[in-house]
């Protein structure tokens, strides 16, 4: 496994065949790169191709808000049956509730998540996972989270793509880990930016249709625990969890079974009442997250 050599002006943009041959025996493969570089589109072609090549294949998908596997606020991990026509169209194994659409409120457990998932993929004999980063790498926090990433996840290969070199430093640190093989490949021409209406457009239909079949439900926190997602601003207020607010439920191994959206948090604390598609007696534990969703 090398870098990519330089490329000389003119050279048609390297795709997933040249990540293919630069990632070829890499069992978990991280790509890195700014919002709208194309990520999730590689990732797709990449899981397509190593499917072909007979692999067990494993996507973890790390866009809180962009969800292609499990629904916004969650970390996916999906499998490849067949050829993808996009990412979503892997089938859901596992997610995890990370309580925000956003990874800048959701740092530390969205890192966790992604390795968390790409451990129990692997454990389930997925020979390949490709992991889909989250487009968070601008800035102290943007190389903080991609960082922390890499630390967590473990990759065998990061495959970075830039406009410029928003990644130096990012890069600098994937270099610097033992093992990692390290791919630089520049934003392909025809990539389309979404705008802040798309994106906010997709994360309300990801939404909506994961609570197609929501009806209400009543926990007995009697039986059920109730704990909030941790992150920067601290727990929610000791009053109640107010409507609206999206919650994990999740069963007695700490797994996340699906997403609630809270409708009534009793003044006594003793039922809190959610809607969701999760039937109440698979439910063990309630994490309160940051979102508020209307619908
Ligand atoms: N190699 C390519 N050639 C042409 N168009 C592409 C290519 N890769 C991606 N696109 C298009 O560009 C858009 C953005 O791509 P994609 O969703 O893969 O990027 P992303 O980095 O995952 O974005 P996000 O920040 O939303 O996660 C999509 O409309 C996609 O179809
Ligand atoms: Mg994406």
């Amino acid at each position: 496994l090398a870098e990519v050599p330089e490329r000389a002006d003119g050279d048609p943009p390297p795709g997933p065949d040249l990540v293919r041959a630069q990632t070829a025996r890499a069992p978990v493969i991280l790509l890195v790169g700014d919002s709208d570089t194309g990520k999730t589109s590689l990732a797709t072609a990449l899981a397509n191709a190593l499917l072909a090549e007979g692999h067990r294949v494993g996507i973890v998908d790390g866009d809180v808000g962009q969800s292609e596997i499990g629904p916004p606020t969650t970390v996916g991990l999906g499998c490849a049956r067949g050829p993808l026509r996009r990412l979503g169209h892997a089938e859901l194994m596992a997610m995890r509730f990370v309580g925000s659409t956003s990874p800048l409120q959701a740092f530390a457990v969205t890192v966790e998540a992604m390795g968390a998932l790409v451990e129990r993929g692997l454990g389930a004999g997925l020979a390949r996972i490709v992991v889909d980063g989250c487009g968070l790498v601008r800035g102290g926090l943007g190389h903080a989270f991609a960082c922390a990433t890499i630390d967590r996840v473990r990759p065998h290969a990061v495959v970075v793509l830039e406009r410029a070199n928003e990644c130096e430093s990012i890069v600098g640190h994937a270099r610097s880990v033992p093992g990692v093989a390290v791919v630089r490949l520049p934003v392909a021409p025809g990539v389309r930016r979404r705008t802040a209406a798309e994106r906010r457009e997709w994360r309300a239909r990801a939404l909506a249709a994961h609570f197609a079949s929501a009806r209400a439900v009543r926990l007995s926190l009697g039986h059920v625990a109730l704990r909030a997602v941790p992150g920067p601003r601290g727990a929610p207020a000791p009053g109640g969890v107010a409507p609206g607010t999206l919650v994990g439920l999740e069963d007695g191994a700490g797994e996340t079974l699906g997403l609630g959206i809270a409708r009534d948090h009793d003044p006594g604390g003793v039922t809190l009442t959610v809607s969701t598609g999760v039937p109440a007696a698979a439910v063990a534990a309630v994490a309160v997250g940051r979102e508020v969703y209307s619908r």
